[in-house]
């Protein structure tokens, strides 16, 4: 079969959790895909029934892969009954393409349909999801974009992983006229849970009802069938609307290679890793032994358990083990600073346009989420010409961390804290961390001209205003 063929049939399928190993396609080859969305009952756990929107009859959506360099085209149709756009998270593309309604192109009508035509990249691993300023993305609208590196060290497995959860509909509902009833949700003795003060908040906005891997939860979801002496590659996203989550694989180490698809300077190994929304990670486990392993989103959610899947070697999937929540007490989870290395106090370096964004709002209940005292469209512009260097600095007056994310560019984290990093980080997502937290971004203006939001990835707090935008003149 050929390539494009095979790909215009697999974007209709529902997503695998185990993805073909290196497919080796001529750079020059155009991948088509179709998307469609609809509206979409799904039932992610026994007793819990959703209706939300879906692309291509999926929650997630098809999983999409291109070998870096080769172009898509992608025709989206819009049948879901009220206006979207597609949004292809951590690309750098021609700003016409970058899916936001009502931004970057008119949204598309329900019964309308727009074509997406652009080169994915950079390589790693991507996604894509709606970008209303509404709570469409509520719904199910997302899904994983991998861009393959050939240069990238061979896995003898690899594993695309969506985390998501679904929201219970009383609160989308309450988020909607901001009266919260959801409960604290937060991993288990994390260090965050153990240095919170009564009354802080961890995204806890909303109520879920299921907790899902691929849009399934345990047991429903998908094993990870693996053989002994496999170095296996996991491809994680956390597409929550508003919690961070810790992953976990019993028995193993984590070596991170990736964060949001860029390669790490030097890999990580890790017992967990802290995924905030809208943040991927490639992680590697080999398999020693005969086993089967139980992988884990973590929170302290009654349901948290849900969020896992088996990973078994052959013949032991019927030792499914025990669905019940990891601990994080003792063990070493992932962050900035252990992946960038610390390397003294921060100085503020020269840039030819720095910028001081203060994070605050929600307090008191209130559902305004503010940049330096301003919510969304008022806030202030970061207007660029091309070429200039550019500082983000960000100081958290909340008490919840803030997925702070930029369409369009990479860019590196250097500072967290108030500590500069000896590596920095290539992101398109950093968490500012609650409580005083401070992080900078660094990033150079050479992405192509046109208007790139930058805002916080917690849904709720991207529409209660926290959200601004990095202009070309
Ligand atoms: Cu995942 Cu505005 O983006
Ligand atoms: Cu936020």
């Amino acid at each position: 079969m050929r390539r494009t063929a095979f790909l215009r049939r697999s974007a209709g399928a529902m997503i695998a959790a185990a993805l073909p190993v290196a497919s080796r396609a001529s750079p020059s080859e155009l991948v088509r895909y179709d998307l469609t969305a609809r509206r979409l009952r799904f039932a992610p756990s026994p007793g819990v029934s959703f209706a939300g929107l879906a692309f291509s009859g999926s929650v997630p959506g098809p999983f999409l892969r291109v070998t870096r360099g080769q172009r898509v085209c992608v025709h989206y149709r819009n049948r879901c009954g009220e206006p979207t756009a597609v949004h292809w998270h951590g690309m750098i593309l021609p700003n016409a393409m970058d899916g936001v309604s009502g931004i970057t192109q008119p949204p598309v009508p329900d019964g309308g349909s727009f074509v997406y035509e652009f080169t994915p990249g950079p390589a790693g691993t991507r996604w894509y999801h709606d970008h209303e300023y509404n709570m469409a993305s509520m719904r199910g609208l997302f899904g994983m974009f991998v861009v393959e590196d050939p240069l990238d060290e061979p896995a003898d497995a690899e594993f695309a992983l969506v985390f998501h959860d679904v929201p219970s509909p009383r609160t989308i509902a309450a988020a909607m006229d901001g009266t919260s009833d959801a409960p604290m949700v937060d991993p288990i003795g994390s260090p965050e849970m153990r240095g919170m003060r009564a009354g802080d908040r961890m995204g806890d906005e909303i109520g879920y009802a299921a907790h899902c891997i691929n849009g399934a939860s345990y047991p429903k979801t998908a094993p990870l069938a693996v053989n002994v002496g496999a170095r296996v590659r996991l491809r994680i996203l956390n597409a929550n609307l508003t919690e961070t989550r810790y992953v976990r694989l019993a028995g193993h180490r984590l070596r991170v290679t990736h964060a949001d698809g860029n390669p790490l300077e030097q890999p990580l190994e890790v017992d967990a890793l802290r995924i905030g929304v809208g943040e991927r990670y490639d992680a590697w486990f080999e398999v020693r032994k005969p086993g089967a392993w139980l992988l884990q989103g973590l929170s302290s959610d009654p349901l948290g358990f849900e969020q896992a899947a088996v990973v078994h070697t052959p013949g032991m999937a019927t030792l499914s083990p025990l669905a019940a929540p990891q601990s994080l007490e003792g063990v070493e989870a992932f962050s900035y600073e252990k992946a960038g290395g610390v390397a003294g106090r921060f100085v503020l370096p020269y840039a030819g346009i720095v910028k001081h964004f203060l994070l605050e709002g929600g307090a008191y209940g209130s559902r305004a989420w503010t940049i330096n005292g301003k919510s969304w469209p008022a806030t202030e512009k970061i207007v660029v010409a091309r070429g200039d260097r550019v500082l983000v600095r960000f100081t958290n007056k909340t008490d919840m961390d803030h997925p702070m994310h930029l369409h369009g560019h990479t860019f590196e984290i250097i500072e967290v804290d108030g500590r500069a990093l000896a590596r920095p980080l290539a992101k398109d997502v950093s968490l500012v961390r609650a409580n005083g937290g401070t992080l900078t971004w660094r990033f150079a203006a050479t992405s192509p001209a046109g208007r790139w939001l930058l805002h916080c990835h917690n849904d709720v707090h991207m529409m209660g205003g926290m959200m601004t935008e990095v202009v070309y003149r």
